[in-house]
């Protein structure tokens, strides 16, 4: 678990003790937190098991998550909420690009973190 930014998020992958994140996200809700975000790096067990162990409202980041996928997850009840980086941050109509099925700008990673506003404005609209 790390604090970026103010806010907590958990990474599911790197532990090799899927019981310490079990152990963790029942305590986690019992505070009555808003939400618990998650980036998911691939063990579906564990995360169908936070599923039940939190209560409240979940977000879930699928680090790459190919674009036919997208709503999969809130479709299928496993999480109240998708997150999207990448994809958002290189196309700043992603909603409408989803909507429309039109095809989305690739991001650039070489401009990720570089501390200017290229790679974070200058993706084009449709
Ligand atoms: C440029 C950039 C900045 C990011 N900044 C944050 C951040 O401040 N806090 C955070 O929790 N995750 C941050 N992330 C990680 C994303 O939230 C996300 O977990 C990751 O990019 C994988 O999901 P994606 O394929 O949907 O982008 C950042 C990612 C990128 C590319």
């Amino acid at each position: 678990m790390a604090q970026l930014q103010g806010k907590w998020k958990i990474w599911d992958e790197d532990t090799e003790e899927p019981e310490l994140y079990r152990y963790l996200v029942a305590e986690l809700d019992k505070l009555g937190l808003a939400y618990l975000h998650i980036m998911h790096g691939g063990n579906e067990p564990l995360l169908n098991d936070i599923r039940k162990l939190w209560k409240g409202t979940l977000i879930l980041n699928r680090p790459g998550r190919p674009r036919e996928q997208i709503g999969s997850d809130v479709a299928s009840g496993l999480a109240d909420l998708e997150s999207y980086g990448q994809m958002v941050l290189a196309n700043p109509d992603f909603v409408e690009r989803v909507k429309t099925n039109a095809p989305m700008n690739e991001p650039q990673p070489a401009t990720y973190y570089g501390g200017a506003a290229q790679g974070y404005t200058d993706y084009p609209t449709l």
